[in-house]
């Protein structure tokens, strides 16, 4: 039986962390769910961190929903989110509920997560009204960096902080079912924390929040362009890949690979019969 969002209400009336990490592919997926993690969001994140874009903005739905069908075939026990790209929620309701109902009916996903505040709140409540949870994501909003002028920290000023919880608040009003607060510094990413009836997910928005999400690739070390301040890299996969690359390079260049044991053989009889 899948996670549900009344299992995630549950979690944080318990008080007990709600784990979230992103994956991209079915393999990951698999370990991810194996775990137990009830979470697992595709995130557009993507784009920067397994497609090589500069930014999220390139991401198109079909690229997002090419690795959503491939997560859900992964996990078998998480709440998979689907995480809608950019202007694909943006320019009407009806716009926004289309894709949503993609990511539901053609990728397999149980949610969706879009970035944004007030100015996405009516398009959260009709897409929940139609019956798709909806995680909403503010504070550092990746689709919107060249608004915000960079990947900074959200919400350090008075005017700015105070945004911050109104557009937490008409989340929540919305019937989104928990919001990523990204890269809001944690005193107020913990009072956002508390305004709440609904489960925030931090990502650089200190201890506080109900639960926690990270980028698998910065977790895992597998992508090594840029490290954010707020991941903590649990290993280091990109130097186990590239010496495993390398050794292979170096075996097939000396003939030392493959051997017996990475080879076929074929009954003695039948290669005679070719040479008569
Ligand atoms: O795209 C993503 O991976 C995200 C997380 C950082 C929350 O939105």
């Amino acid at each position: 039986m899948r996670v549900t969002i009344n299992q995630i209400k549950e979690m944080e009336q318990k008080g007990e962390k709600i784990a979230m990490l992103t994956a991209y592919d079915y393999p990951t997926a698999k370990i991810i769910d194996e775990i137990g993690i009830p979470l697992i969001l595709v995130g557009d994140s993507l784009g920067m961190v397994v497609l090589g874009y500069e930014s999220t903005i390139p991401v198109t739905i079909e690229e997002m929903l090419h690795h959503t069908k491939a997560v859900v075939r992964g996990a078998k026990q998480a709440m998979v989110i689907g995480d809608m790209p950019f202007m694909t929620y943006h320019v009407s309701v009806e716009d926004a509920l289309r894709n949503a109902t993609r990511f539901i009916q053609e990728g397999g996903a149980q949610a969706v997560k879009l970035e944004g505040g007030i100015t996405v709140a009516e398009k959260v409540r009709r897409i929940v009204e139609c019956g798709i949870p909806v995680m909403g994501h503010i504070g550092l909003t990746p689709q919107s960096i060249h608004q915000l002028g960079g990947f900074k920290v959200q919400g350090k000023t008075p005017e700015a902080a105070a945004r911050l919880l109104k557009d937490a608040q008409a989340l929540e009003q919305a019937g989104a079912f928990a919001i990523v607060l990204e890269t809001v510094p944690a005193q107020l990413a913990s009072l956002i924390t508390q305004t709440m009836s609904i489960p925030t997910i931090g990502i650089g928005s200190g201890a506080d929040c109900d639960g926690q999400v990270q980028v698998i690739s910065d977790i895992l070390g597998s992508f090594t362009d840029f490290v954010p301040k707020h991941a903590k890299q649990y290993a280091k996969l990109a130097d186990i890949m590239s010496n495993a690359v390398a050794q292979y390079f170096k075996e097939v260049k000396a003939g030392t690979f493959p051997t017996d044991k990475q080879s076929y053989s074929i009954d003695k009889s039948v290669l005679a019969s070719l040479t008569k």
